[in-house]
């Protein structure tokens, strides 16, 4: 499987030295949805009014605005609460909607809706540590059920979490995001969090919260499409240090969902019991729980063969492998690993870009996000020719947003944001890329 990783990053070095590729939406399926994405805490605001409690992300940028790299929260974000309806022409919509697709038609909108975005509402953080607590999976379960009930008949895309593996890492691991746990072994400053051990627990949690929500939908609403994020860092000139790699990062959250079962290596490499184990009830349950995948795609590593660590209970990663490096492209490469090695999903790209510095000054030339969204949109294509069953591409993101601990300083919105004059949209160059790749008529 991980032959085409190898194979494919010399062909994207290369590529790199090419032209931007040009593309127009008949190079893909007739069906292939194209859409923007946002999330909730990123671009709403409005964080007191009708009703909303806070979530850990209010929490955490209120008391630790220092590890936020401008200070900031998003209590105001883009307002979107407010402006959506100049942001998306769509007369429905819900809080914590995240994307937003255009099929065929230019004039139809479908939503995707993401059930979980990181914003854990604080009460259950109190009440049992959130994702820490074995409570949490029916309380999702719940949520989930007043989602698919209330906006089930206009949203027939659902996605359970996005970026599992980011709210472990980040907020369990290192603790520069909420709920700001970390591991002492990881971070000598950490004093919340309870080491190695947790983070595989909040994991386990999230994969049951998941499981459970796919089981109500299914016993009742009958509907069929549900998917599931999932971030991609890791990829490697060494087989088996990629696949390692791969199995404490993708695998992590794709195999119980395929197999019942956590990846073998990760089973073999979890020293000390700290790997939770999936009762045969769960594992039956989580077994083909997914109608489609969701992949968030940013950019991709080299994984090493290195002497395993002696210090392999304190780490959340593979002990026998490092990752360093960033090579660009591998979205295709991560497309096909998907198909190869996990029965051939239907997948959606349900996020893809990259930012720029915020300079303070209303710049809308990106020319380097169209060059990143081009040559990823033509690796797309790519695995789609191979026969991968790719359904749609998600930008991230529709708005400069609240990048998390990067709060206003980066920005990755197709559409630029004016933070200091009332949120004032303008497009940028790419949002005009965007707009004519969509518009393309065959022969024309
Ligand atoms: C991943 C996350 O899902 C999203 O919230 C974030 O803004 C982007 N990637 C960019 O980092």
């Amino acid at each position: 499987l991980l032959v085409f990783i190898v194979l494919a990053s010399n062909e994207v070095v290369a590529k790199r030295h090419s032209s931007t590729p040009k593309l127009r939406k008949y190079d893909f399926p007739e069906d292939f949805i194209f859409g923007a994405a946002t999330s909730a805490y990123q671009v709403e605001g409005a964080a007191h009014e009708d009703g909303r409690g806070p979530s850990i992300w209010d929490t955490f940028s209120e008391k630790y605005p220092q590890k936020i790299k401008d200070g900031s929260n998003g209590s105001i974000a883009d307002d979107s609460y407010h402006l959506y309806k100049e942001d998306v022409d769509s007369p429905s919509r819900g809080r914590g909607f995240c994307l937003v697709g255009i099929s065929k038609e230019e004039s139809t909108k479908l939503p995707f809706a993401t059930i979980f975005h990181w914003d854990t509402p604080q009460d259950l953080e109190d009440a049992y540590g959130g994702f820490r607590g074995a409570e949490i999976v029916n309380d999702f379960r719940d949520y989930a059920d007043i989602c698919f009930k209330n906006f089930g008949d206009r949203v027939k895309h659902w996605m359970t979490l996005n970026e599992p593996l980011t709210v472990v890492q980040q907020g369990y691991v290192a603790g520069v995001m909420a709920p700001e746990r970390c591991s002492k072994f990881t971070n000598p400053n950490c004093t919340s969090g309870n080491g190695a051990t947790e983070p595989y627990i909040v994991g386990h949690n999230l994969i049951l919260a998941h499981g459970e929500a796919v089981k109500v939908y299914r016993k009742k609403y009958k509907a069929t499409q549900k998917g599931w994020n999932l971030p991609y860092t890791e990829s490697s000139k060494d087989r088996l240090a990629a696949a390692r790699a791969m199995a404490f990062t993708f695998d992590y959250f794709m195999e119980p969902l395929v197999t019942g079962k956590y990846p073998v290596d990760m089973v073999n490499n979890v020293k000390g019991g700290r790997l939770p184990t999936f009762t045969t009830k769960q594992s039956k349950m989580l077994k083909g729980s997914y109608d489609f995948i969701g992949i968030n795609y940013y950019s991709s590593s080299y994984a090493k063969d290195v002497p395993c660590s002696s210090e392999n209970v304190t780490m959340f990663s593979d002990p026998c492998s490092s990752v360093t490096g960033e090579r660009e492209g591998g979205i295709r490469d991560l497309i096909l690993y998907a198909k190869y090695k996990f029965k051939d999903p239907v997948m959606y790209i349900t996020e893809n870009g990259r930012d720029e510095a915020s300079t303070g000054k209303i710049d809308l030339k990106d020319s380097e996000r169209i060059d990143y969204y081009a040559r990823h949109l033509k690796m797309v294509q790519d695995a789609i020719s191979i026969g991968a069953n790719v359904k749609g591409f998600f930008a991230w993101s529709l708005l400069d947003n609240f990048e998390w601990a990067s709060g206003y300083t980066v920005r990755f919105g197709l559409v630029y944001v004016d933070f200091n004059d009332g949120r004032k949209r303008y497009l940028k160059k790419s949002a005009h890329w965007f707009r004519h790749l969509l518009n393309g008529k065959k022969n024309n």
